[in-house]
């Protein structure tokens, strides 16, 4: 099974010739399916685009969102309108909102969208502040004093979702793969060949997926964990411990194209990134 990884298509920003020459592009690798590590695009036009793709795209198509697809709207309603989509078209599955996959007899699909949850870096003397807290009605409607307890809050959500099916895959596949759209660990927080500081983690890094990753890990040892995720724009790939590896993919605004290729047989995923 070949399974096409795109990230951050941010499918917003893409022309109509964009859009064509990403859809050509699958055609060449022929994937059975989509793995979508969020950023599909904002608001309204999310459930849009999953439709545009799920009518372009003939296989499955497997997605997680990212902090842009909450835009413009809370993360409970975006969330709900996700699912009802998907209601409607079976070849569309968000992960976040489904237990465990099969891909192969051994190799399994889990996932969760994550947030850069403040657990990692120094919040309190970052600058930093993402659009995210202008531009979604959590952040937007509460008082700025708030927004660290949000964004922890909405990590701890993460991996408590996560959590049972990660450990119900790892009792059922020698594989398992994870998709999330924020890096888990500051070590696969990449950007510019570099990872991430004190001030950009807090944004950049979901601190409790990565706590549950490596505890997971540790419990499974002869399992093996291959997370897929992206957020920074910047690729890179980060071993944890010897049987957790993360894939942090690159991505460039309006110009939306495959980040890698999974090949998967009984046991095994290989994968690699997009020429
Ligand atoms: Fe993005
Ligand atoms: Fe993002």
């Amino acid at each position: 099974m070949r399974v096409a990884w795109l990230t951050d298509p941010h499918f917003n920003h893409a022309r109509a010739a964009a859009w064509d020459a990403f859809i050509e592009s699958l055609d060449g690798d022929m994937p059975e399916a989509l793995l979508i590590t969020g950023d599909i695009s904002e608001g309204d036009d999310v459930v849009f685009q999953l439709s545009r793709l799920a009518g372009s795209f003939a296989g499955t198509i497997y997605f997680i969102l990212g902090n842009h697809d909450f835009y413009q709207r809370s993360i409970a309603t975006t969330r709900r309108q996700i699912v009802d989509a998907c209601g409607s078209e079976s070849r569309l599955i968000y992960l976040t909102n489904e237990f465990e996959i099969p891909l192969a007899s051994d190799v399994g699909l889990v996932g969760d969208d994550g947030w850069g949850d403040a657990m990692v870096g120094d919040y309190e003397n970052s600058p930093v502040r993402l659009a995210d807290f202008q531009h979604i009605d959590d952040f937007r409607n509460a008082p700025p004093e708030g927004w660290k307890s949000q964004l922890q809050e909405l990590g701890q959500q993460a991996a408590d979702r996560l959590r049972p099916k990660l450990e119900q895959a790892l009792e059922r596949f020698a594989t398992v793969v994870v998709a999330t759209h924020v890096p888990p660990f500051r070590e696969a927080c990449w950007y510019e060949g570099h990872t991430t500081d004190d001030l950009w983690a807090p944004f950049f890094v979901c601190g409790r997926i990565g706590e549950l990753l490596l505890e997971t890990a540790r419990q499974y040892p002869t399992r093996r964990l291959l997370v897929f995720c992206g957020h920074t724009h910047h690729g890179g790939t980060a071993a944890l411990t010897d049987n957790l590896t993360v894939v942090t993919g690159g991505a460039e605004y309006g110009a939306p194209r495959l980040t890698g290729l999974l090949e998967i047989d009984d046991n095994t995923c290989r994968w690699s990134f997009a020429s």
